[in-house]
């Protein structure tokens, strides 16, 4: 705390500077206002205490100086007054000083007022540090204001102007200073038509008396593309007795903002209007899908009949083959069966000769010429051929008519695949019975060894297990070109009786493995297989429980393993569904 002591008196001079120093004030003197004022602006001095009476310069002028003067800190004031001079107590007011002292002082009294001074002083620095955050608030706001795109503009209760921002100027093309003062409905710029001045007036009116914000939607401009959208926003601004003072205007230019919403709204119509072509689109298309699949269908069907076609045309074939040559064989067999009429005519004739001939013991005449006959007619018919062939043509007749029990069964399995009975059995007596019946084909081409294990009983429909081994071994003796080799095993495994028929035939390629058991699949000439055999073999091991697998090796030979439960199979059903 620096006080400064201005006086020409140098005892009061003295006396005031003791009397300072030691209540721990720094102290700077001056003999005269002029000299007072110089250190007033060389040093910081936060007090001044100055006579009135100097030479050069008095404590009025010094004062007035002071006051004058633009400086960061206050300096407080206080004047020595002689006691009975109270006619200058009013200049030194006017001059500008804060307090005074009567001469000579007490310094009890002195010490009060240098408080006093103390406190106004922080005061004045603590208003002057609000004032400057008032001023840099206010500085900030004018910034933002002005950064706006809004157009800004303030008006008092007389509708005057009172501050507008940058964007105001910009777009109503006025000047700062024209503006500041003028009445708002004078301006023409901001309105465009008398009805809008009105709303205006009424909307600020209604602000100032209600202190409550308003808005409203403003439109200018006739033509479509020249029109502008406004949302203006009326808002009141309070003093300290919560009176509105001023009514604030913010008019935002919305014209952009509409026509992107209008934009929005159009470009969702179109896509509207789009969505609800892709949804015809879609329904036109499920109905062509629908279509599609219905005509699939009817492809589907007309090749299953195609299949069945096929199917019919290759036993069609299959039976014709055998039937063409039992029928054959019966045409032989009726000319043999003529020949051998007539040798019989013959002997008999020879023997009804002999018979006369021994009654009337004429053994003579016609014999030699009727033996001779029947040597001739033995010699014609070549009766050792023909007795020969009659056994071969019985035989193959028998083979044919076996074919075509064969696949007659066939067929049957396919058509009607659960007609057996579910009893419980041995299968090595179906295996046994079944290569006996088809030994005969297996015979020339393969050496059939069997070699069965002792065997649980199993529940199973032994017909068609019959038939399952038949067609494997029938494939089997099919495979092998000239000769070979069949094994059939059979032991129980793990709860399972477990079959293996295998053959060193041709074996069957990678690629046809995975379908061989589809129903019509047959790697043989047409009317020479049906292709249905092993999908008989697997429904019917599949109706009872257990699994049928194949290994194969072109080349080498070809291994069936069937694998059938051995337990109880109550629920093996005779409706099982096929492989189709
Ligand atoms: N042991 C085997 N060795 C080689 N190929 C076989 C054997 N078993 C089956 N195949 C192949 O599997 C195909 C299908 O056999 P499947 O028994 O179902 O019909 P297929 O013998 O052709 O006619 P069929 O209905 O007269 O039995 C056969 O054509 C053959 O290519
Ligand atoms: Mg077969």
């Amino acid at each position: 705390m620096q006080i400064l002591i201005a006086e020409d008196d140098q005892i009061a001079r003295m006396l005031l500077q003791n009397t300072l120093k030691k209540r721990g004030y720094e102290v700077l003197c001056a003999e005269n206002g002029r000299q007072a004022w110089e250190l007033a602006n060389t040093y910081t001095v936060n007090l001044l205490i100055s006579d009135l009476d100097m030479p050069e310069m008095d404590g009025f002028d010094l004062c007035r100086k002071i006051r004058a003067s633009s400086r960061d800190d206050y300096i407080y004031i206080i004047m020595l007054t002689a006691l009975d001079d109270k006619s200058n107590l009013l200049r030194v007011f006017d001059s500008g000083a804060d307090d005074y002292i009567p001469k000579p002082f007490d310094p009890e009294e002195l010490e009060a007022r240098i408080h006093t001074g103390v406190r106004v002083i922080a005061l004045e620095r603590g208003h002057k540090d609000l004032q400057r955050v008032i001023g840099s608030s206010r500085d900030k706001l004018r910034v933002i204001l002005d950064s706006m795109n809004e157009e800004i503009v303030s008006v008092d209760r007389n509708l005057s102007i009172a501050s507008v921002n940058k964007a105001f100027i910009r777009r109503q093309e006025v000047c700062f200073q024209d503006v500041i003062g003028q009445t708002i409905t004078n301006m023409d710029s901001v309105f465009d038509d008398p009805s809008s001045r009105v709303q205006m007036v009424e909307n600020i009116k209604s602000v100032f008396k209600t202190g409550e914000e308003k808005s409203e939607n403003a439109v200018s401009g006739d033509a479509e593309n020249e029109r502008q959208y406004k949302e203006l926003t009326f808002l009141p601004v309070k003093d300290s007795q919560n009176e509105v003072s001023q009514v604030v205007i913010v008019s935002r230019d919305v014209t952009e903002q509409r026509r992107k919403t209008m934009e929005i709204y159009d470009l969702n119509r179109n896509l509207r209007d789009a969505l609800n072509q892709v949804n015809i689109k879609k329904q036109e298309l499920e109905e062509a899908m629908a279509q599609l699949k219905l005509t699939q269908a009817q492809a589907l069907q007309t090749e299953k009949m195609a299949s069945i076609g096929q199917l019919a045309a290759g036993v069609a074939h299959e039976i014709n083959n055998p039937t063409g040559f039992v029928s054959s064989n019966l045409n032989t067999l009726d000319e043999y069966q003529e020949d051998i009429d007539s040798l019989l005519k013959a002997y008999r004739e020879l023997l009804t000769g002999l018979n006369k001939d021994v009654a009337k013991e004429n053994l003579s005449s016609r014999i030699p010429a009727k033996i001779d006959r029947i040597l001739d007619l033995e010699q014609e018919i070549d009766i050792e051929f023909v007795q020969e062939d009659i056994r071969d043509l019985i035989k193959d007749c028998r083979e044919g008519t076996d074919r075509i029990k064969k696949i007659v069964l066939n067929l049957k399995s396919f058509a009607h695949p659960g007609e057996d009975k579910l009893v419980t059995r041995d299968i090595s007596q179906g295996l046994e019975s079944t290569l006996n019946m088809v030994n005969n084909e297996l015979k020339y081409k393969a050496t059939v060894t069997m070699d069965l294990g002792d065997l649980p009983e199993i529940q199973c429909y032994p017909q068609q297990l019959n038939q399952v081994f038949m067609n494997i071994l029938v494939n089997a003796a099919q495979a092998i070109e000239t000769h070979g080799e069949i094994k059939i095993m059979a032991e129980h495994v793990n709860g399972n009786v477990e079959i293996r028929i295998s053959d060193t035939g041709s074996g069957i390629s990678e690629e046809n493995i995975p379908r061989i058991f589809d129903p019509f699949f047959t790697t043989k000439d047409v009317g020479k297989g049906t292709g249905l055999g092993m999908n008989i073999a697997y429904n019917i091991i599949k109706k009872h429980n257990g699994t049928i697998d194949v290994e194969s090796t072109v080349g080498k030979g070809t291994t069936f393993t069937i694998k059938l439960p051995a337990g109880r199979i109550d629920d093996l059903k005779s409706g099982a569904s096929n492989r189709t």
